[in-house]
């Protein structure tokens, strides 16, 4: 049995003695878990039972868990003493989407040495030029609306945007969602998410014996999102026998190369079935996650124009009349764009649960958790705990820039505790595409307001956060208004 606690003697404590919510004899806390609200459920019951706690999903414990130095520990202990929560590898696997998220031991080790260098900082700096050309295509799209004075719904501009640029980098094609109104691919990839997200807390796999209308529906989005796939494949293969210089070109063909050499350890090579699971993972991971983190950005903006001024002066800086940042180089001087989206994803966060199971009998802090116990661990109440970040329900985005730099807006010296911000998880399975992320973040971002004003077109209060395997909005509809400068 490993142990994570440093303190002498304590007396243990079994995950039975953990607080729970009072529920019902045999299904447990079944009946008040809903799945499209699970994060906000479980915040709130960690403020009524403090950390760590429990929840039953009929004879299943499920353990909860808020403290940042227990999770981060948990992160950098995996793949040997935990991995995730079993039931996402069991789901994803029936869905053919067991790629690099949900694979676990030496399948793990294999595809995610593909997928680091695949997203590695030279190869985004090398793909700066397409990254330039999807902007710009957003930009378009937003100057259209904004021309004709129509409302944007940004969940779906910016997934447009985030799938364009991820195909692009990962497989070698761009699939311009941007450029087309109807029938395009994320219109299936959204179905899948929150599916994950309904099956892997169901207590019992209906699906498996019958298929209600919603899971006939995301049959069709899986075959759709397959075939794209399976054709994606085979032009990548064509590719690479017309043209195999320099290659591989990007993850794709990495992978596809990968194939024709033998397994690691003399095992079996890559079959075509993990290389569509790997590449639907990219797809699923990139696209969301970086999209809502942006969409949540808005909303803060819009309640700002002194802040909304601000940007805009400092992208004019920056960009000046070019459509979007110049060059890669240039990325770094746009820190103030990570930040405001890195502090809204503080308030609202995209990965707001993370799940684990121990590998072994392990005792974390003072309790004995036998192997694969089920352990949540629910990311907000860290970083809107001012132990963590000074005055955390304000939105500061000053306080995630460097010191020394932009004293005028110090006023906020204080707590400041980047380990309680783990949106990107943490240790050897730390999210890969990071790097990525941040640089659509800083691009977008600073287009959007060296070229427009925002508001909602919504009371934002009527936005409401829902648990979709990540947390998105239910709608972000923005107006967007042409900047008027003065000629110089
Ligand atoms: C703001 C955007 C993003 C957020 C908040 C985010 C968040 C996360 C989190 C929390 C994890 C789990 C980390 C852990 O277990 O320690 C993860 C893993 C992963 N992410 Fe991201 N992600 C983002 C963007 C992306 C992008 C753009 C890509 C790829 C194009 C990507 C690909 C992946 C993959 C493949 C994994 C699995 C890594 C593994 O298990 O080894 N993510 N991400």
């Amino acid at each position: 049995m490993s142990t994570a606690s440093t303190g002498s003697r304590i007396a243990l404590r079994q995950v039975a003695d953990l607080p729970c919510p009072r529920g019902l004899p045999l299904l447990g806390n079944l009946l008040q878990l809903s799945p499209t609200r699970l994060h906000l459920i479980l915040e709130r019951w960690a403020e009524e039972l403090g950390t760590p706690y429990r929840f039953q999903v009929g004879s299943i414990p499920i353990t909860i868990w808020t403290d940042t130095e227990l999770i981060q520990q948990i992160m950098r202990e995996r793949p040997h003493r935990y991995r995730r929560y079993q039931p996402i590898e069991a789901v994803l696997e029936e869905m053919g989407c067991n790629g690099l998220f949900s694979a676990e031991g030496a399948a793990w080790e294999t595809h995610r040495r593909l997928v680091m260098q695949a997203l590695s900082i030279p190869n985004i700096k090398a793909f700066y030029a397409t990254l330039s050309d999807i902007t710009q295509r957003l930009r378009t799209r937003w100057l259209r609306a904004a021309e004709r004075g129509e409302t944007v719904e940004m969940t779906d501009d910016l997934k447009r945007y985030t799938v364009d640029v991820t195909c692009a980098l990962a497989f070698g094609e761009d699939p311009r969602t941007l450029e087309r109104d109807h029938g395009v691919i994320q219109e299936h990839l959204e179905r899948i998410l929150p599916s994950v997200m309904g099956r892997i807390n169901a207590l019992f796999p209906y699906w498996r014996y019958f298929k209600l209308p919603a899971d006939r529906k995301l049959d069709e989005s899986l075959e759709a999102v397959h075939r794209y796939v399976d054709a994606m494949m085979a032009r990548a293969r064509e590719r690479m026998r017309d043209d195999p210089s320099e290659m591989p070109r990007n993850l794709m063909e990495a992978m596809l190369v990968q194939q024709q050499q033998p397994g690691e350890h003399g095992g079996a090579p890559i079959t075509d079935a993990q290389i569509r699971a790997n590449v639907l993972t990219i797809l699923l991971a990139g696209e969301d996650t970086t999209a809502d983190s942006i969409a949540w950005t808005l909303p803060y903006l819009a309640a700002d124009p002194a802040l909304q001024t601000h940007l805009g002066e400092e992208a004019q800086r920056v960009i000046g009349n070019a459509p979007v940042c110049p060059d890669y180089a240039t990325l770094k001087e746009l820190d103030i764009f990570e930040a405001i989206c890195i502090e809204a994803t503080r308030l609202r966060p995209v990965a707001a649960v993370h799940s684990f199971e121990p590998l072994e009998d392990v005792v974390l802090d003072d309790v004995a958790l036998p192997k694969g116990t089920r352990m949540f661990f629910v990311a907000r109440p860290a970083m809107v705990d001012a132990k963590n970040f000074v005055d955390p329900q304000r939105y500061d985005p000053w306080r995630w820039m460097r010191k020394g730099e932009h004293a005028e807006h110090a006023e906020h010296a204080g707590a400041h505790d980047v380990r309680a911000y783990l949106q990107f998880g943490a240790g050897p399975r730390v999210c890969p595409g990071r790097h990525l992320a941040t640089v659509e973040m800083r691009l977008a971002l600073s287009m959007l307001m060296n070229e427009f004003t925002i508001e909602m077109a919504i009371d934002p209060a009527k936005i409401n956060e829902v648990s979709a395997f990540t947390m998105v909005p239910d709608t972000m509809p923005v107006k967007l208004k042409k900047r008027v400068r003065a000629a110089v």
